[in-house]
């Protein structure tokens, strides 16, 4: 998968599953701007992709505001000439019950995952439909799919980003501009890492094949999605889950 042309803006690209998407997409040749609200972890990425001759730049931005997106996506069209596909990465939980769940959980959760999504499309996409290629990438959950008790705020705010995913591939698709959803499973973070030995336990019993997948087996999937190679796919989710949910 050849992506030497193209350059890619990765949310949330400071840690975890953003990280490895960054690093892979710019061991295929990929221009990445690493983007994230954190500037000292956006910083080291995009360090450690030039120290292995990648091309790369951090830039400060929260999703959650409008503004910042725009200066994000100007920034990388001013300094890397084009933006060719758009990782929505950024996100946060804030779990607990839906009867102990406070509407500041709930619009937090809802703010980053959805309507990060949303400004960061909005403002990628007009680029991309002008050059007539594009790749919109949008990383969900299985819990988008199939509910987790403890998560109301975060799987309503994953099933809306596939809803987002489906209709922008919708509107785009005449435009040479793909929209797809990754839907992973049980991976490897920061993120699973909090999750207590039970919880974490009860998730495995449900992998079919066993184990705990990790930030590559969703870059590697990202990598493909993002390729030329994946032109006929679109509005589609790809579970990355080890077999977890089987539609
Ligand atoms: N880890 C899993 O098992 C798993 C499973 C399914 C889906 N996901 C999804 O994958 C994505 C990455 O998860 P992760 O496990 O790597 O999480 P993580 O917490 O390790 O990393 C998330 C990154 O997003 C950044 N971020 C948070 N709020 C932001 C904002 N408003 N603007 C910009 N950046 C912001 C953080 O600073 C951090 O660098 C998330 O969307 C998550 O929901 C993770």
């Amino acid at each position: 998968m050849d992506l030497s042309a193209r350059v890619a803006i990765v949310t949330g690209s400071g840690q975890g599953i953003g990280r490895e998407i960054a690093l892979t997409l710019a061991e295929h040749g990929a221009g990445v701007v690493i983007s994230d609200i954190n500037a000292t972890t956006a910083n080291e990425v995009a360090a450690e992709i030039v120290a292995r001759n990648g091309k790369s730049m951090a830039i400060t931005a929260d999703v959650t505001v409008q503004e910042e997106v725009a200066s994000l996506v100007d920034q990388t069209v001013s300094s890397l000439g084009q933006i060719d596909i758009l990782v929505n990465n950024a996100g946060i939980a804030r779990d607990t019950l839906l009867v102990r769940m406070s509407s500041t959980d709930w619009d937090q959760v809802l703010a980053t995952n959805l309507k990060g999504a949303f400004l960061c499309t909005q403002a990628v996409v007009r680029h991309m439909i002008r050059q007539r290629w594009g790749r919109i990438i949008n990383i969900a959950s299985v819990v988008g799919l199939i509910g987790n008790s403890g998560q109301a705020n975060y799987a309503a705010a994953k099933a809306g980003l596939i809803g987002l995913t489906k209709t922008t591939a919708r509107e785009v698709a005449a435009r040479g501009v793909t929209a797809n959803a990754i839907a992973p499973g049980f991976i490897d973070t920061e993120m699973t890492r909090k999750l207590s030995d039970n919880a974490k336990q009860e998730f495995l019993r449900q992998v079919p094949l066993g184990y705990v997948g990790l930030p590559k087996d969703v870059a590697d999937a990202v990598a493909f999605l993002a390729s030329e190679e994946a032109r006929y796919i679109t509005g589609h989710v790809l579970n990355v889950d080890g077999g977890m949910v089987m539609t």
